[in-house]
């Protein structure tokens, strides 16, 4: 079957009504399947030192980052992205939780060339890789901040095949929610990749321990072992 073409979003979320609207809405099933899929990823991988470095790649306002520090309580965890309006929103969750957590206001064009290059133990991201213009930034910047034995996994949405194949997933999904909220995940479905996509840019990038998988009918993740 012929590919429909990817159209592009805006990379970054730094206008502060997308950003408030972005906070607020609850995608706390979406996050919860992140984090459990984290969790297989550890427990199929090697234990993780007893100090880990943590990277969450486009943060955003911390919905991963803040669980990711319930879940490894003796990490050093990292949450990056390049709008610093999420970041205040990020910060704020996580003072309010009492969380320790870092937050770095850096594009990850600008990670590639940051002082975190071979530090990371497990790189993350979530909803992350369709905003990207140069998608392969994301694996570039996976493979250089990863120490020995780092793992990674990445979730996001997959692009479907046609503007038909966007429609139905809505009428499923979202048949009720307000239009603003089905125009965005709309776009964000066409903005996304298909794992072909990304297993050629793996594959080009000499990443042969990552897998990519579809995940029900529009999600794909990415992970394994970044470096042994
Ligand atoms: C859809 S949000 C996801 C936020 C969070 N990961 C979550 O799961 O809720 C995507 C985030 O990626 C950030 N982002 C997009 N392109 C980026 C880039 N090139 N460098 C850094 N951050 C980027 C945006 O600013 C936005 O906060």
């Amino acid at each position: 079957m012929r590919m429909m073409q990817r159209r592009l979003e805006p990379e970054l979320m730094n206008g502060d009504k997308q950003v408030q609207a972005y906070a607020a809405a609850d995608f706390s099933s979406g996050d919860q399947a992140t984090i459990e899929a984290i969790q297989r990823l550890l427990s199929r991988t090697s234990p993780l030192p007893p100090d880990p470095l943590v990277v969450d790649l486009g943060c955003g306002p911390g919905n991963i980052t803040l669980r990711l520090a319930g879940l490894l309580p003796k990490a050093r965890i990292i949450g990056i992205d390049g709008a610093e309006s999420m970041l205040a929103v990020a910060r704020e969750r996580a003072q309010q939780q009492q969380l320790e957590i870092s937050f770095l206001c850096q594009t990850l064009q600008e990670v590639l060339e940051g002082p975190l290059l071979g530090q990371a133990d497990l790189i993350v991201s979530n909803s992350l890789l369709h905003h990207l213009h140069q998608p392969d930034l994301l694996w570039m910047v996976t493979r250089d901040l990863a120490a020995p034995g780092c793992r990674s996994l990445h979730r996001d949405l997959r692009r479907p095949a046609s503007d038909a194949e966007i429609q139905q997933l809505l009428l499923k999904h979202l048949p009720s929610a307000p239009e603003v909220l089905q125009h965005d995940f709309a776009a964000s479905l066409a903005a996304a990749l298909e794992p072909q996509e990304v297993f050629a840019e793996l594959h080009r990038l000499d990443l042969h321990q990552l897998t990519v998988s579809a995940e029900d009918d529009r999600y794909l993740v990415v992970s394994g072992l970044v470096k042994s």
